[in-house]
């Protein structure tokens, strides 16, 4: 079944000829991952020849077509940042596979879920995740992975419908803090809590200064769309564009 197309919210704008994250921003990118052929063949002209070949792996045409539309524009909007052709752009691998750039001191990190893909720019560590919430055993799932105190806090929540919406949004800050990291799944989901009102980082196993070193951001990417960023800084503003 084809995923929901993105509905941004009417704020968000294209975003300017010049891309420059100021220390205290994240500017977030998000793009609708359904393109004409035309499009895609485009942004696949920007591919290194490991991508054309992960882009040849997919198994179905919609997933190839989704993965590629968001490495192309991942392409463009670090080119753009960099004052470089799209395929110019040159990444580095962390130690769990976080890609980064060469070369460059910025700082980005991308996800993708149904049509939607939002790429998140920054001076600092970043992590970013979206979700297309999908009907799931979420109350076993949140018993299985959160914390105790993030299992307590979910659970006052008595309203099923209001408390897998909630299970999704701390999902989403969950994944963003594994992305920031850059450990990914080597790290447990339970090393670490959230909580919300207001979104913070409580603390984390191994990063003794975890709760001032990192910010929790949900993000309202339009609805059934679920997102949140994670910083590695506080007093950070968040900044959307839609790019097409
Ligand atoms: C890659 C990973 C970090 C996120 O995967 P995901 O949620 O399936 O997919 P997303 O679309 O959000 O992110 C994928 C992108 O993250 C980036 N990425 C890969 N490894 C990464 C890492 N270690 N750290 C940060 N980013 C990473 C890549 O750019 C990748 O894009 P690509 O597939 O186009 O190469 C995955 O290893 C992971 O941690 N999954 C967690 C699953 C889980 O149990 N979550 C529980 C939350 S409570």
């Amino acid at each position: 079944m084809r995923p929901p197309a993105p509905r941004f919210p009417a704020s968000w704008k294209q975003p300017p000829e010049r891309i420059a994250p100021e220390p205290a921003e994240v500017l977030l990118f998000a793009t609708h991952l359904d393109v004409t052929p035309r499009r895609l063949d485009e942004l696949r002209a920007t591919f290194s020849p490991g991508e054309e070949q992960r882009f040849q792996s997919f198994a179905t045409d919609a997933l190839r077509s989704r993965w590629g539309t968001g490495r192309g524009i991942l392409r463009e909007v670090l080119g753009r940042a960099l004052g470089c052709a799209p395929r110019e752009v040159r990444f580095r691998y962390g130690a769990h596979g976080k890609p980064g750039l060469a070369g460059s001191p910025l700082r980005f990190n991308i996800s993708h879920s149904g049509a939607l893909a939002v790429i998140a720019l920054a001076q600092v560590e970043v992590g970013v995740d979206v979700e297309l919430p999908r009907p799931r055993r979420s109350d076993a799932i949140a018993r299985r992975f959160y914390t105790p105190g993030e299992i307590e806090r979910l659970f006052a929540q008595s309203d099923p419908e209001r408390r897998a919406d909630a299970f999704f949004r701390l999902w989403t800050c969950k994944e963003a803090f594994l992305k920031a990291t850059g450990e990914g799944l080597s790290r447990s989901t339970r090393s670490y809590e959230i909580a919300f009102s207001p979104p913070r980082l409580l603390w984390a196993t191994g990063i003794p200064d975890a709760s001032r070193r990192y910010s929790v951001h949900p993000v309202d990417v339009g609805d059934p769309y679920r997102a949140a960023v994670v910083v590695e800084a506080s007093g950070v503003t968040p900044r959307t564009y839609r790019w097409s």
